[in-house]
C-alpha cells in the first residue's frame, strides 16, 4: 500500500472540506492615515494603493470598509504641527479626535482602534521625549497616557500603545480606569521588533527619526525569549490584546505567543511586507492577489485571531466573491 496524501488534494471541493485554516473578513484590521484639511486623498508613493486622507475621505473608506466586511480600522494622524513634546497628540481638537468623531458619526459600530505613539507628532521623530539625546522612559509615559485618555473621551474603543516605552500599559490602564473609561480595551504592541520592514510607513506618517533609530526601545529581531517576557509584563500591566509586529518575518513568534497566552493575539503585516508584493507585482514578478492571500493566511495559521494589514480591503473583496 502507497501513502497517498493527494487523494485529499484531488478537487477543489476536497480542499475545502480538509482545509485548516480559514481566513474571514472579520479577522482584518485596516490602517488609515489621517490628514488635516478638506477633501485630500493623497496616495502614499511607496506605498501603491494607501493614501492619506481629510475627515470626509476617511469617512467614505470606513464605509465601504464596512460594506466588505472589515469592521475595524486602525488610525493614524499627521498633525498639522509638531513639536519636541508631540503636544498635538493629545489635542481635543486634534486630528485623530476629529477622525474618530467622524467615523462614529458615519458608523457607530465601527471598531475603531488608535494607535498610541508619540512619533508622528514630534518634530525629532522618535517615539517619545528626549532627554539627553536619550528617549526618557517615565516622562514620555505620562504623555502617552494622555493622548490614550483623549482618544478615549474623543470615542475610540481601542487603544493600541506602539511606542515600546516600559509601563505604559499599566499606566493606561490605570488612567482608563481613573477617568471611568473602563471599558475601552487595550492592544498592546507587546512584541515589536525595530524592524526595516516599517520604512514606507514613515514616509506615510512622515515619522522617521531625525536623528539616531529606534533600537533603544524598539526590540532586537534576533531575539525570541525576550518577546515572551515582554507579552507577560504587558498581560501583567492588564492589556486585553497582544501584537507582534512586524508579522511575515517572526511567525515564529507569533506562534510562541499563542502558546503562552489565552488572550487573542494580533499580527501587524506592515508597510514593508505590504509594499514588496505591491513592487514585484508591478513588475510582472509576482501575482499580486494569490501573494497576499498566502502571506495573510500564513500569519493567521501561526496563530494570530487579528491582523492589522493595509491588503484588508482587497482581501475582504476576494474573500466576498
Ligand atoms: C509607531 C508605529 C510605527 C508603525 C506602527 N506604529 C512605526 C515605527 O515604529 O517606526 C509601523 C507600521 C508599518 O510599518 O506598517 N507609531
Amino acid at each position: 500500500m502507497l501513502f497517498r496524501p493527494r487523494r485529499l488534494r484531488k478537487t477543489a471541493a476536497l480542499r475545502s472540506l480538509v482545509r485548516e485554516t480559514i481566513l474571514r473578513p472579520d479577522d482584518l484590521v485596516a490602517p488609515l492615515f489621517a490628514i488635516p484639511g478638506k477633501n485630500k486623498k493623497k496616495e502614499i508613493i511607496s506605498m501603491p494603493g494607501q493614501y492619506q486622507m481629510s475627515v470626509e475621505e476617511i469617512a467614505k473608506e470606513v464605509k465601504s470598509l464596512w460594506g466588505l466586511g472589515v469592521k475595524s480600522i486602525i488610525l493614524f494622524g499627521i498633525p498639522d504641527k509638531k513639536d519636541s513634546i508631540g503636544s498635538r497628540s493629545w489635542a481635543e481638537d486634534g486630528i485623530i479626535q476629529n477622525t474618530i468623531k467622524a467615523v462614529k458619526d458615519i458608523i457607530p459600530e465601527m471598531i475603531v482602534i488608535t494607535d498610541i505613539c508619540l512619533c508622528e507628532y514630534t518634530d525629532h521623530g522618535h517615539c517619545g521625549v528626549i532627554k539627553d539625546g536619550y528617549v526618557n522612559n517615565d516622562a514620555t509615559v505620562e504623555l502617552l497616557v494622555r493622548q490614550a485618555i483623549s482618544h478615549a473621551a474623543a470615542g475610540a474603543d481601542i487603544v493600541a500603545p506602539s511606542d515600546m516605552m516600559d509601563g505604559r500599559v499599566r499606566a493606561i490602564r490605570n488612567a482608563l480606569d481613573m477617568e471611568s473609561y473602563a471599558d475601552i480595551a487595550i492592544l498592546a504592541y507587546s512584541a515589536k521588533y525595530a524592524s526595516a520592514f516599517y520604512g514606507p510607513f514613515r514616509d506615510a506618517a512622515g515619522s522617521a527619526p531625525i536623528f539616531g533609530d529606534r533600537k533603544s526601545y524598539q526590540m532586537d529581531p534576533a531575539n525570541s525569549r525576550e518577546a515572551i517576557k515582554e507579552v507577560l509584563l504587558d498581560i501583567n500591566e492588564g492589556a486585553d490584546m497582544v501584537i507582534v509586529k512586524p508579522a511575515l518575518s517572526y511567525l515564529d513568534i507569533i506562534k510562541t505567543v499563542k502558546e503562552i497566552t489565552n488572550l487573542p493575539v494580533g499580527a501587524y503585516n506592515v508597510s514593508g511586507e505590504y509594499s514588496m508584493i505591491k513592487a514585484a507585482a508591478r513588475l510582472g514578478w509576482l501575482d499580486e492577489q494569490n501573494t497576499m492571500m498566502e502571506s495573510l493566511i500564513s500569519i493567521k495559521r501561526a496563530g494570530a485571531d487579528i491582523i492589522l494589514t493595509y491588503f484588508a480591503k482587497d482581501a475582504a473583496k476576494i474573500l466576498g466573491e
